[in-house]
């Protein structure tokens, strides 16, 4: 399909001009229905998508476009474990992950329902081990310390549920991430930690990534200075990865690698046994009730309509702005302290999956794709940047997150993060006339060229459009069902901008110009051979390292 040129997208582009003077307040107050037409309740969610600037027509065409583009059969496609993810051939199956048993379905030889069934186990027999203390270390201590060593789709989302759910942990093992390459991140974490009592969980889908090999062999020098004897690597490493042989060569036992598989996309993988850092720290049931989660989730993607469908509507509203607004990002901004990783994580589901310039046939496409995803929670973002997001010259569309319920029920703070998390959706939809902004200004005691000069800063646009989430409560079912509708959200949208949203070619060059520039690091002459500022930046470090060498022991003189 040649999206631009399509008569669905012709039809927005008109719609768009139609309606892009309209604003939210009027069609609010000229249509009572507004709030129930335009908001779904599901799974313990209730998505208000009200504050948008749309009518229902504008969600007819919508659909229109999601139907032109072939969703219903490419989402078939996808759960069906069709090879979707062609530019890597392999098929895309996270949904597997979290489907109860008893489906049949073979991809790459492997009976998918029964390998799935048989890691869980695995993992839910681990867990059970170290949890109770039955697994011990190498001085038979029982285990206080988890470490998962992992970056990219290894880390994020094992790092944000963790956090997301810690009122759900247990309290029987701690629980730590190291992702960076920066020696910082893993010598902070081991400064509070005993080798005999910490289990590393090193977490890589190819086990090759330089990171996650570098981080886990200083982890691992760092354990054997204590515990000596090397055969204690056994009960203090174990792996996840699709990748034994990689695994055996690093010195860990394949009977504590959890394995998993290439049709898993490393930002779609918690569900598999790289989520074992999350099972360990919450016990196996609320692991369990995560991928139950993700599963209602999954159903309601599949069977619910369209028009009443959280992650087709989120999706479609998205490219609404995207596309005919030129909105380039949009922001998430849960209210809740536990989701304070949220953000983060859905950079990589979202930038990794979206951000493609050329369609599935290699063309370079004429509309926008992925928008950058940023955010933080509120209350704290609203001192940081939603000055911008109120007075900006660009519309930035946010998702809005919150809970009914408080893990933390303490005076009058869920009322306020509540009433704040509400109350910033109105405003920025609402927003402040001059009118009004003068009848305040004049009320202060403000006149004359001092009115004059001031009233420009006090007038709010608004019309800024936000979605709304409300959970009942933030628990294991909710967030897996929170993040699955995000996974088919990012689905969507790749199907309408024809992109392959599977495959992460952007990250490589980097990675391999990296490789080029480590030994270089160290090079006796000068190096030339990069453009001159990357030469420059190169030898500025080879220098401050030569000139900050340590000095060589004193040589002897054979006349001392
Ligand atoms: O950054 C690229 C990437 O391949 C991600 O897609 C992936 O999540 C991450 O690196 C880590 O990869 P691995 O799990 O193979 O170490």
């Amino acid at each position: 399909m040649d999206l631009s040129r399509s008569a669905e997208w012709s039809a927005l582009v008109s719609h768009y001009h139609d309606i892009r003077k309209s604003a939210m307040n009027d069609l609010f107050r000229t249509d009572r229905d507004r709030h129930s037409r335009f908001s779904v309740s599901s799974m313990g969610m209730h998505l208000d998508y009200s504050k948008n600037r749309i009518t229902s027509r504008t969600m007819e065409l919508l659909m229109e476009l999601a139907r032109s583009a072939g969703l219903e059969k490419k989402r078939n496609r996808m759960f069906s474990g069709e090879t979707i993810n062609f530019t890597e051939r392999r098929a895309v199956l996270h949904t597997a992950l979290r489907r109860p048993p008893g489906y049949h379905m073979v991809i790459d030889g492997d009976d998918v329902a029964s390998e799935v069934a048989s890691v869980l186990d695995q993992m839910k027999t681990f867990c059970g081990k170290v949890i109770s203390g039955q697994w011990t270390g190498y001085s038979s201590k029982r285990m206080t310390d988890v470490v998962n060593i992992g970056i990219g789709g290894s880390d994020l989302g094992p790092y944000m549920v963790t956090e997301a759910l810690k009122p759900f942990a247990h309290g029987k093992l701690r629980v730590h991430f190291v992702s960076n390459i920066d020696g910082s991140h893993l010598a902070e974490t081991l400064k509070c930690l005993n080798p005999e009592t910490t289990l590393f969980i090193v977490a890589s889908k190819t086990f090759t990534t330089q990171e996650t090999l570098t981080n886990a062999m200083s982890a691992r020098e760092w354990f054997l200075e204590k515990a000596g004897n090397r055969s204690h690597v056994a009960r203090h490493f174990v792996a996840v990865s699709t990748n034994r042989q990689q695994v055996e060569e690093f010195g860990i036992d394949a009977h504590n690698m959890f394995r998993f598989w290439d049709w898993v996309g490393g930002r779609y993988s918690l569900w598999s046994a790289i989520g074992l850092s999350i099972a360990l720290y919450l016990g196996f049931d609320h692991f369990s009730g995560l991928l139950a989660g993700a599963h209602a989730m999954d159903e309601h993607f599949l069977n619910a309509p369209f028009e009443e469908n959280i992650p087709v509507i989120m999706a479609m509203l998205g490219i609404w702005y995207n596309n005919f607004f030129d909105a380039c990002s949009h922001a998430i901004i849960p209210y809740d302290q536990y989701l304070h990783r949220f953000p983060a994580y859905l950079q990589q589901l979202d930038m990794e999956s979206n951000g493609k310039r050329v369609d599935r046939v290699g063309r370079e496409t004429d509309y926008a794709t992925g928008p950058v995803i940023w955010g933080e929670p509120g209350t704290n973002a609203q001192h940081a940047f939603f000055q911008l997001l109120h007075q900006g010259p660009g519309i930035v569309p946010a998702d809005f997150i919150v809970s009914l319920k408080s893990q933390n029920p303490m005076g009058p703070h869920h009322d306020m993060l509540v009433a704040n998390c509400f109350a910033q959706t109105e405003a920025l939809m609402r927003g402040k006339s001059e009118a009004v902004a003068r009848l305040e200004l004049e009320a202060a005691g403000h006149e004359g060229i001092d009115l004059k000069m001031l009233l420009p800063h006090k007038v709010f646009p608004g019309n800024r459009p936000t979605n709304t989430i409300v959970l009942d409560e933030l628990n294991p079912v909710t967030l897996g069902s929170l993040i699955a509708l995000y996974e088919h959200k990012v689905f969507v949208q790749g199907v309408v901008w024809d992109i392959n949203s599977f495959d992460q070619w952007g990250v490589e060059l980097g990675k391999q110009l990296a490789k080029v520039i480590l030994p270089e690091l160290d090079a006796r002459e000068a190096v030339v051979n990069h453009d001159a500022s990357t030469n420059s930046l190169i030898n500025r470090y080879r220098e401050f390292k030569i000139s900050n060498a340590p000095l060589p022991p004193p040589q002897l003189s054979m006349f001392d």
